[in-house]
């Protein structure tokens, strides 16, 4: 099935990858097979892990920049479908296969008036990306309600069940990030019943809602104003609207070390001006994350700014996503990524790591 796409029985013609990403960006795979069944995700990777075959498990292509080039070797889509809620212990627990859109999932909970995954409305991808790179947005990650996952373990082909507190969940990564040793199959997430919130943390979400950082409101309530905040940004996907054919952020926020901050806020101040207000969280260990976009944006990018070539730009809502705007090629993008990272670097000392995983190319 060299060079084909479809299900395993049925062969059709080659196409390139940018059909399943949401930049549109992306050569062709040799091979391109979707899984409907969690045995046959596991089956067809433990194939090729067996013949040294290299595979690339593909899930909503949010969060993923392709070679022009293409892939050499092995696509698998997950296909996988099914979500089943539970009584654990006296608590709702939500077990999801790795198929399923994560948004679809989100609406359900919300609908059933279960809290919890309410801040997480509107992100484009599957439920398998959700734990490798602890998805989160609205002062919410993915490690604070999620049990388990069961994953295939490529090294020994063996399916096991793995605690949430054993995979490493940090800002934006975990174990499972920047390595290919294991495939998610299906995730469990503890939900709360009784039609409220988790207590709303993010300065902006509240100040959308009308309360008070700390306060807990209706489920529905919480998931129509992300949607809201999330649209004006171009992070919800529409095909119509260019600024949506990004990856989400390009970048993830900086952390700078305690000894490094003072140096990196003398340059804004020098760069800025000294009364500017720099957007600056508290961070694990005494360090402290600094805002991509923000900085981005002071740097002399601003929103909208062209790639080379007109055919890239920052998104017109967003400084922090890098969009397609219809013609572009991989090596487009990336170099106005360099563009942006080579002057963040220059201006502000800062550098920024890209947050998309890379196939076939970087940086
Ligand atoms: N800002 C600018 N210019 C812009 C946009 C934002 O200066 O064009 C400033 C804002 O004024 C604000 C700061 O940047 O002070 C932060 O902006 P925002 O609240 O939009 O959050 P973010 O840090 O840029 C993160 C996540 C998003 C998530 C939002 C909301 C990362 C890398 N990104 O963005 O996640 O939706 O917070 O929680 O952590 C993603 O990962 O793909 C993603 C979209």
């Amino acid at each position: 099935m060299s060079g084909t796409e479809g299900t395993r029985d049925g062969a059709s013609a080659p196409r390139p990858l940018s059909g399943h990403t949401t930049l549109r960006l992306g050569g062709p795979a040799t091979e391109f097979v979707s899984a409907e069944h969690p045995d046959q995700l596991a089956e067809l990777v433990r194939e090729s892990d067996a013949t040294g075959q290299r595979v690339l498990v593909l899930g909503g292509g949010s969060n993923l920049v392709v070679a022009d080039e293409g892939f050499d070797g092995r696509v698998v889509r997950i296909a996988t479908r099914g979500r089943r809620y539970d009584i654990v212990d006296g608590f709702v627990q939500l077990t999801v296969e790795a198929g399923e859109d994560w948004d679809v999932v989100v609406a359900d909970t919300v609908h059933q008036g279960l809290g919890n995954l309410e801040c997480l409305s509107g992100i484009p991808g599957l439920t398998g990306a959700t734990p490798v790179q602890n998805v989160g947005a609205y002062g919410v990650e993915i490690s604070e309600m999620l049990v388990s996952v069961d994953l295939l373990d490529r090294h020994s082909g063996r399916i096991r069940t793995v605690l949430a507190d054993d995979l490493g969940l940090v800002y934006r990564g975990s174990v499972l990030k920047h390595t290919a040793d294991a495939v998610v199959l299906r995730a469990r997430y503890l939900l709360r019943d009784g039609g409220q919130s988790a207590p709303i943390r993010y300065a902006e979400l509240a100040r959308e809602l009308g309360v008070q950082p700390g306060a807990r409101v209706d489920v529905a309530e919480v998931r129509e104003a992300v949607l809201r905040l999330r649209r004006a940004k171009g992070m919800v996907l529409d095909p119509e609207d260019h600024d949506t054919w990004s990856a989400g952020s390009f970048f993830t926020n900086p952390v700078v070390d305690a000894d490094e901050l003072p140096g990196v806020l003398e340059l804004i101040a020098a760069h800025a001006g000294p009364d500017v207000k720099v957007p600056q969280y508290p961070a694990a260990g005494g360090r402290t994350k600094l805002s991509a976009a923000w900085l981005i944006d002071r740097a002399g990018f601003g929103k909208g700014h062209s790639g080379p070539g007109g055919r890239t730009a920052l998104s017109g809502k967003h400084t922090l996503a890098l969009t397609n705007r219809g013609a572009a090629s991989t090596e487009d993008l990336l170099a106005l990524a360099r563009e942006v990272r080579d002057g963040v670097s220059s201006t502000f000392g800062v550098s920024l790591a890209p947050e998309p995983v890379l196939v076939d190319c970087s940086l």
